[in-house]
């Protein structure tokens, strides 16, 4: 595999690839990579000649401070962990942050309601930074084709929205989420739980499930009352939204 870490390098390689009419695939992550990613770059690995892999910690998506201080740096296990499924021309990209923002990046997107419901009311600020930094990895990779998991749902549509106001011919692909076999889906930041945490974090996607399954025979707000009734009696659980 091969590692750039600025994009003049990085764009060597992907003119050599656009030369010879390769597809190329693209997953953006921001490393700590786990078996959600892994399997992003499997779904890229099959649909085109060329992935590549962003590893760029993205501070303008981090509302608090303390998310991005504690954000999981693991780089050595991350590339050991590409190097046993990606191939000798795929390509990591690992930019520096002056590589990313040589200046502040000031513009201010539109997503309409999707921006403000769930993670964009809990989180403020947080989809606009995911848009700059997105956009700017599409610039810089250019790809055919990108891949984002459906645990961020939210984020999947933003991308879509971006991708069609900025006029990008890429497709986006969402990937179904991987999970623990406890169903805990996976995420990065799973690793900052504390044991009792992580022991009650599975119970979100039975309640979900559960609720789920219940959809036919209760009203909305029957629905809400119940998984609202379900997280008041998880002490360590806080319900933001449903
Ligand atoms: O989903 C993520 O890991 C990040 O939000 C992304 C898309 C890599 C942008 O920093």
């Amino acid at each position: 595999m091969i590692i750039a870490r600025t994009i003049p390098e990085l764009q060597v390689h992907i003119e050599k690839y656009r030369k010879r009419n390769l597809k190329i695939g693209f997953v953006p992550t921001m490393g700590a990579l786990h078996n959600g990613h892994l399997s992003l770059v499997e779904h890229s690995r099959r649909q085109s000649d060329i992935t590549v892999i962003s590893i760029f910690v993205n501070p303008t998506q981090f509302n608090d401070p303390d998310d991005l201080k504690n954000y999981p740096v693991t780089i050595d296990s991350d590339l050991e962990k590409l190097e046993r499924l990606i191939f000798g021309n795929d390509i990591v990209f690992m930019p520096g942050i002056k590589d990313m923002y040589p200046e502040p990046d000031n513009r201010e997107f539109c997503f309409g309601a999707l921006e403000s419901v769930m993670d964009g009311l809990e989180r403020p600020g947080h989809f606009n930074g995911v848009a700059q930094i997105v956009s700017k990895l599409f610039d810089a990779v250019n790809p055919d084709i990108a891949f984002f998991g459906e645990k961020d749902y939210q984020q999947l549509l933003i991308v879509r929205s971006l991708a069609e106001q900025l006029k990008y011919d890429i497709e986006i692909v969402g990937c179904p989420i991987v999970r623990e076999d406890d169903g805990l889906a996976m995420s990065s930041r799973n690793e900052l739980l504390t044991n009792e945490h992580r022991k009650t974090a599975p119970r979100i996607f039975e309640i979900c499930t559960q609720a789920k399954e219940m959809k036919e025979q209760l009203s909305l707000k029957e629905l809400k009352k119940w998984v609202v009734q379900m997280f008041e009696q998880e002490s360590l659980l806080e319900l933001e939204y449903f």
